[in-house]
């Protein structure tokens, strides 16, 4: 099987498509792991993990946590509030306190777009991206194409539809540098406010004028929260509004592939983005997105230790 040559996964931009395979096929050989009784294996043991999350996080941390866990290794989590962030530490300092406590990885989610790179040049661990700004998210891509190559057996040729935020998305930054480099055609919808001036410049995609065209015979619906923390005023007059143009609902899926799949990435709006009768219907996979977190975070932490078995 191939090799894993990187210490850190900061961005799917920076993997190649063998690497990404090599990811998926660990995490679907891990995942057994999961619904086992006692849900340990040895691989990781005596390595430490910390969790550095300076923004709001409920299913990457505790995804994180967990798949570290799973596989035997110690972990610590640090949240903003506990932090000495709070005292005006740099986050250049915090890292080499860290460092001298002689962690294996370092796990951060941070609000600043591209302050992993940086972290990474400060610390001889390994450093996995958990969220930057609006620059990637690359556990969620690879939970998100996992989730489709389960469904399809392929991602090869797939009509991905992403819809919502798109100025504003980690999310759907790595999952157009996934896709795209496993060969799905990605057509993005947003409003006019939620689309980067230059979008077609995010990869090798469509952008769409309206949501219509984008999720019509679509094997993939991926919805978007809108991401009001970092929008700093309003870009919708209202959510009713927003939703009777890009909010997805029984109606506007049937424009889709029949049984197309319903994805989204957490934490949702309902009403919003997304009605209810979607996001709990049959068509939906979020829950699916979420289990399969898991045994990617565990893909992941097993290639940057360099995949030493115990
Ligand atoms: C996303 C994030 O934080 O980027 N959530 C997640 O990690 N599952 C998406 C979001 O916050 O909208």
């Amino acid at each position: 099987m191939a090799e894993f040559k990187h210490r850190n996964i900061i961005a799917l931009r920076d993997l190649t498509k063998g690497d990404i395979e090599l990811l998926l096929a660990t995490a679907e050989n891990l995942r057994e792991i999961n619904s086992r009784d006692i849900k340990k294996v040895p691989t990781l043991r005596g390595k430490t993990i910390i969790n550095l999350f300076y923004e709001a996080s409920t299913r990457t941390r505790t995804s994180f946590e967990i798949a570290a866990k799973r596989l035997s290794a110690d972990t610590v989590n640090i949240s903003p509030s506990t932090s000495s962030a709070t005292k005006g530490e740099t986050l250049a300092d915090t890292a080499l306190n860290l460092l001298a406590m002689k962690p294996d990885i370092i796990v951060m989610r941070h609000a600043v777009s591209g302050s992993h790179y940086h972290l990474a040049k400060k610390v001889t661990c390994s450093v996995i991206n958990a969220g930057d700004g609006a620059h990637e998210h690359p556990s969620q891509g690879l939970l998100d194409l996992l989730t489709m190559k389960d469904k399809f057996g392929r991602l090869d040729g797939l009509k991905v539809a992403i819809v919502g935020d798109i100025t504003h998305s980690r999310v759907a930054r790595s999952d157009i540098q996934g896709l795209t480099k496993m060969g799905s055609h990605v057509y993005l919808a947003g409003p006019p406010t939620m689309m980067p001036p230059a979008a077609e410049r995010l990869g090798s995609v469509t952008v769409c004028a309206t949501m219509k065209e984008a999720i019509q015979d679509a094997d993939v619906v991926m919805m978007l929260r809108i991401q009001q923390e970092r929008q700093g005023k309003t870009l919708m007059p209202n959510a009713r509004e927003y939703s009777r143009y890009f909010g997805l609902n029984p109606e506007n899926l049937k424009l889709a592939k029949p049984g197309a799949m319903v994805m989204h990435p957490g934490p949702i709006n309902r009403g919003v983005e997304m009605s209810s009768y979607v996001v709990d219907g049959s068509q939906s996979h979020i829950l699916k997105q979420v289990e399969n977190g898991v045994a990617v975070r565990m893909a992941m932490l097993y290639h940057v230790c360099g995949g030493e078995l115990e």
